[in-house]
């Protein structure tokens, strides 16, 4: 019996650590050391922030902050202390010069460790907030850019670059187990959490959408809100595309179920208030950016709805909005040709 638990305890290490991988990815690409040291920095931040919502009920930090950030939504506040945590933490390691995120209305300087980083960050960091008090996976979601000479770290300039200029991408997902999800542009790794080594272990390597997709995720109620052509769309995924229908209404978690399984999950523009113009709810930046570099190295494409690849765009501004659709590559298309 020892021997079989023995062996058993074995095996548990026979997955590459995170730091492992590290150094695999550091003997192909030697001039990403501070890459991969940064990548180390999100995953110490990803167990913090898990560490907090595995007891937000206990630790009295689940609900509202009783604020309302950039974006004029009600800030929950474990909103605020995951951006609390990446900004304190990224402010000691000195691996980057500035961040911006969704809970900030303007980047934030790194402080005098950062002083010199080669490498910005743009945080979501804590997606699908209406989904914290009842216990359904959130995430973070992070998008690395180099740093633009010539210009202050904390000009917003540093954030309008295309998302295919991402060096760095991204998310955590805390769900019933929490996932590491990245790529430095060669390849989508997982890495799982081990919570009693407290140590992320690569569960899936070189993560690619599989041929045929099997969901597909949209907020149903916003059937009213969208233009007549979305509307099309919305019903052609419903009524005729043979996908199932799944959303969970956090983005990490629908778009990482449909990475796994094969899907698509669109937000288009939507006038919620009937004011006769569209606009998105996703922002660019933080959340779209880094979903479509994932979603690309895997085999899959992410545009706007109108046609434009989501890495292609540049953004005009920091919290800049857009429709969004992203998934298996046949579908998407299939989906733009609606019009
Ligand atoms: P966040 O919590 O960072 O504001 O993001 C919420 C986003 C995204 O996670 C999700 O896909 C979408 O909002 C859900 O929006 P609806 O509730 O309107 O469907
Ligand atoms: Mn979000
Ligand atoms: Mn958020």
């Amino acid at each position: 019996m020892l021997g079989v638990l023995y062996f058993r305890s074995i095996a548990m290490l026979s997955s590459q650590t995170l730091t492992q991988f590290l150094l695999h990815h550091l003997a192909k690409h030697p001039d990403q050391i501070t890459l991969s040291l940064l990548l180390s920095d999100l995953a110490t931040i990803g167990k913090a922030i898990s560490q907090k919502t595995n007891k937000a009920g206990i630790a009295k930090i689940l609900g509202s902050a009783g604020k309302t950030n950039v974006q004029d939504e009600e800030v929950q506040k474990l909103d605020m202390l995951s951006n609390e945590l990446c900004k304190e933490y990224l402010t000691q390691t000195g691996r980057v010069a500035a961040l911006a995120s969704e809970e900030e209305d303007m980047p934030v300087d790194m402080g005098n460790a950062g002083k010199d980083a080669a490498y910005v960050i743009a945080f979501d960091p804590l997606d699908g907030s209406t989904n914290i008090d009842v216990n359904v996976s959130i995430g973070t979601i992070f998008s690395v850019h180099k740093r633009l000479s010539g210009i202050e770290r904390t000009d917003e300039r540093q954030f309008l670059q295309q998302g295919n200029e991402q060096v760095l991408a991204g998310y955590i997902l805390y769900g019933s187990s929490t996932v590491l999800v990245c790529s430095f542009g060669d390849g989508v790794h997982e890495f799982t959490l081990d919570q009693g080594l407290g140590e992320f272990l690569l569960s899936q390597e070189h993560m690619s959408l599989p041929s045929n997709a099997k969901y597909y995720s949209v907020n149903e109620c916003n059937m009213k809100y969208v233009c007549e052509n979305d509307q099309k769309r919305m019903l052609w995924l419903r009524d005729e595309s043979g996908l199932r229908g799944r959303y969970i209404g956090s983005l990490v978690a629908d778009f990482h179920r449909n990475l796994i399984k094969g899907g698509v999950f669109i937000y288009p523009e939507i006038d919620g208030k009937n004011t006769g113009t569209y606009a998105g709810k996703l922002r660019l930046n933080y959340e779209l950016k880094p979903m479509a570099f994932l979603i690309e190295q895997a085999g899959g494409v992410a545009t706007n709805g109108k046609g434009d690849n989501i890495l292609d765009m540049t953004p005009k501004s920091l919290h800049q909005r857009c429709g969004f659709l992203v998934g298996n590559t046949s579908v998407v298309e299939h989906i733009e040709k609606i019009v």
